[in-house]
């Protein structure tokens, strides 16, 4: 398993080059710190550490600061943001068990004063106003960020103003849901293929909220590399969406990276 996912890689890497839409050849500095083993025992979808590394380059958001990870699953990402780049890192996820995250966290030799797991519905967050300041949230966000009401309601209260939100969310190049290809109903219902949605239709959810300016969205570059390392995973949403993956569907899915500020 191992070995494949090596292969993949280099091959990926040939083929893709990892260039980022600013020009950088990302080498995953950060995400390569875990090992493969958690990566696969833990990953909840297309590689959690190298989404999220790729999220933050560039961005200008010291250590120390007060984090977010929405969404945070198995708490891959909030482990990699505390301990790569020290920030204080609120882990709040609906499924997950956070006594299972922070048995994850300290055996990686973290402490819970540099992260915090919690049970937490997206759209009933118990914190203060203005408590964060910056939000990540990878592979999440479409679960119940698809109203656009959501953001102004429930989420943008809690980041400081200034403050920044960086989402990468699982979408379509282009939504095609009246015409679905097979490769992507070879894997998935139309009512899963719901969740994903192309850039434009994300601009016109995001900028519906006052208080907040949209920075940039683009496509995200490791999108393919972060697929087949999630369809090595030896678990049984892993193999299914692998079918997909083997038919074609990396046509037509992309990973959007949304950066927001707070005004
Ligand atoms: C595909 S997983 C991604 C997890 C993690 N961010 C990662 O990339 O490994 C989607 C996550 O969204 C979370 N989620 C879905 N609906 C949610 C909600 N209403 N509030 C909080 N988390 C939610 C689930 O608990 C799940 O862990």
């Amino acid at each position: 398993m191992l070995g494949a996912l090596g292969l993949l890689r280099s091959k990926t890497a040939f083929v893709y080059g990892f260039k980022t839409e600013r020009d950088h050849i990302m080498n995953f500095t950060k995400a390569d710190t875990f090992a493969q083993s958690i990566v696969l025992e833990k990953s909840m979808g297309p590689n959690p550490l190298k989404l999220c590394e790729e999220l933050l380059y560039g961005s200008q958001i010291p250590a120390g600061s007060v984090m977010l990870d929405l969404g945070s699953g198995t708490g891959l990402t909030s482990a990699l943001m505390a301990r790569e780049y020290g920030f204080t890192v609120y882990a709040a996820d609906l499924w997950s068990e956070p006594g299972d995250n922070m048995r994850f966290f300290e055996s990686l030799g973290l402490t819970n004063h540099q992260i915090v797991p919690l049970k937490a519905d997206a759209n009933a967050l118990p914190f203060a106003t203005e408590f964060f300041d910056a939000v990540v949230s990878v592979d999440s966000y479409n679960y119940f960020g698809r109203d656009p009401q959501y953001l102004g309601s429930c989420l943008l209260p809690l980041v400081k103003h200034g403050g920044t939100l960086l989402f990468a969310i699982a979408g379509m190049v282009r939504d095609c849901h009246d015409n679905l290809p097979a490769c992507l109903t070879a894997s998935w219902t139309p009512e899963q293929l719901e969740y994903m949605h192309d850039m434009s239709w994300w601009r016109n959810n995001l900028s519906q909220t006052a208080g907040v300016e949209i920075v940039d969205m683009h496509e995200m570059s490791c999108t393919a590399e972060a697929w087949h390392d999630w369809i090595c995973c030896d678990n049984e949403y892993a193999q299914g969406d692998r079918k997909a993956v083997e038919a074609g569907a990396l046509e037509y899915l992309n990973t959007i990276a949304v950066e927001l500020r707070r005004s």
